[in-house]
């Protein structure tokens, strides 16, 4: 598809595009030692000053246990830089880099945040920043009560600028521990200030879901239960768990992916058109999908959601160790690596249409969709031999690693006789605009330097999201041990996540 010549500007979307620099600040990194850091967040800073996008006097503290000094994070951050990004030009991380610095101490010692609150004040005179503070919490969760208490104790969200506070997954554990964790960092920060990180909602193809709704007149009109047949959204992963173990054996796909990201791309795709482009307008619409959202039975888990472990098998041509066999995995853990699940949603549009949402890791390959599934055509005229190859409308929004849209229907064959074939549109982000796509990362980091919350998820959304899970959650810590593995690694999962769309009278898509 060609690149359209004339952008028309549309008021709803506008801040999607604007181009806007924040005030100067410092950014304060909790867990500025860890993997987050070195991966995501300073690549996606420097990325940003490559472009220009951060303010004059932009000042980074990384906070962490490590006693590394100023000098050694700042040549840390560069060789973590480098291996994102590749080779730095000079001039931009010359200047990037001046503006790092380090505090080293232990989480939950308060003179440490009295010596942090100096050096920020000091920090507002040498470098303008003008009193205003991005917190950002990139620890284990286990620490974000004690550090988000500590920032509080020492009047460091008291300052003559703005506080704002990042918080990264997961948020919570469970219904009770999310609700606990709301309420204690709500104690020091007001819902205004704080920003819940889910990634997903920073990926350009994530954003585009409202986009492609929302400024475009002709799909609004099909999108409900009136012509769609079901949704499938699909977050498949080639990679096991690597060295997590410490933490998936607590998580597990349910609370991993489900709870979060995949729950994320179910409300983009099945939200009202909100009235405006500003964050709680769109957090509303999304919080009513999840309202929306019929609580399963504990006794019917079983009917809706299946889960799945991976065994030993073959990914990317080598063999690979089941998931007990992955280092610090328990020999018998019951940590599900797989989960599909049937979800409805109650309202006048979606009413009796199924959302199928399948993950899982070791799966043959890692690819993200969402595919808009239409009913098949009300009456077939053409002769019956022909009639069983007529396949309903898919449209597939691919979030990654391909990412695009594209839309299947069907053609006549050439020739005399009626052949019917389907055939797909397709539109291609690279192809279209051939840039780089950017990291969600580089979205979030300058929208909670704007201000801007509407790719942050509230307080009552991360409830309703554990409110969906809670039965699961229940269900299988009642049930005896599932027989797991019940995957092999390298395949499309469990044969019950088949069972389920099958006694439906549909199947997964071929990926
Ligand atoms: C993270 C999960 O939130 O998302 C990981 O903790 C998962 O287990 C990752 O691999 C997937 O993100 P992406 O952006 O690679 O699809």
């Amino acid at each position: 598809m060609k690149t359209p010549d004339v952008v028309i500007e549309n008021p709803l979307l506008a801040g999607l595009r604007l181009e806007r620099t924040p005030p100067p600040h410092v950014l304060v990194i909790f867990g500025a030692s860890g993997d987050l850091t070195h991966r995501k967040l300073m690549p996606a800073l420097y990325r940003l000053a490559l472009q220009n996008l951060l303010p004059a006097g932009f000042s980074v503290v990384g906070f962490s246990r490590r006693p590394w000094d100023t000098r050694q994070f700042r040549e840390r951050m560069a060789e973590a830089v480098q291996a994102q990004v590749g080779p730095l030009v000079p001039a931009v991380w010359q200047s990037f880099a001046e503006g790092l610095y380090y505090l080293s101490g232990q989480y939950d010692e308060p003179d440490v945040y009295q010596e942090l609150r100096l050096f920020l004040t000091r920090l507002d005179g040498e470098r303008g920043t003008g009193g205003n503070r991005l917190f950002y919490l990139a620890t284990p969760p286990s620490l974000f009560p004690v550090i988000v208490q500590r920032l509080g104790h020492a009047g460091l969200v008291d300052t003559r600028g703005w506080v704002r506070l990042v918080i990264e997954k997961p948020f919570g554990h469970d219904l009770g521990s999310a609700h606990e964790l709301n309420t204690l960092v709500q104690r020091v920060f007001t819902e205004d200030q704080i920003y819940r990180i889910d990634h997903y909602l920073g990926k350009e193809t994530v954003q585009n879901i409202l986009v492609f709704r929302f400024a475009n007149a002709i799909f609004e009109p099909i999108w409900n239960r009136r012509y769609v047949d079901h949704v499938q959204i699909t977050v498949a992963e080639q990679e096991g768990i690597g060295h997590r173990a410490g933490y998936y054996e607590q998580a597990g796909a349910l609370r991993d992916m489900v709870q979060n990201h995949l729950l994320q791309l179910l409300t983009l795709t099945a939200m009202e058109p909100p009235v405006a482009f500003e964050a709680d307008d769109v957090r509303n619409k999304k919080l009513d999908v999840l309202r929306a959202i019929p609580r399963y039975d504990v006794k019917e888990v079983d009917q809706y959601v299946v889960r799945g472990q991976y065994g030993p098998g073959w990914s990317m041509g080598r063999p690979v160790p089941g998931y007990r066999e992955e280092p610090g995995v328990a020999a018998d853990s019951t940590t599900e690596t797989y989960v599909a699940l049937k979800i409805f949603v109650n309202n006048w549009r979606w009413q009796g249409v199924p959302f199928y949402l399948r993950t899982g890791k070791r799966l043959p390959k890692r690819v993200s969709e969402i595919a808009v599934q239409f009913r098949q055509v009300p009456h077939i005229l053409f002769p019956s031999e022909i009639s069983g190859t007529i396949r309903p409308n898919v449209l597939a929004l691919r979030i990654q690693p391909d990412e695009g849209i594209s839309l299947q229907f069907e053609v006549k064959h050439p020739g005399p006789a009626v052949q019917v074939r389907s055939v797909t549109m397709d539109f291609q982000y690279g192809e279209a605009f051939g840039q780089r796509t950017p990291d969600a990362y580089e979205r979030l980091l300058l929208d909670a330097m704007l201000g801007d919350q509407t790719l942050f998820t509230r307080a009552d959304e991360v409830d309703q999201a554990w409110q969906v899970m809670e039965p699961i959650l229940e269900a299988w810590a009642t049930l005896p041990p599932p027989a797991f593995p019940n995957y092999t690694a390298g395949t499309w999962g469990p044969q019950e996540a088949d069972a389920l769309l099958a006694r439906d009278g549909r199947r997964w898509r071929r990926l």
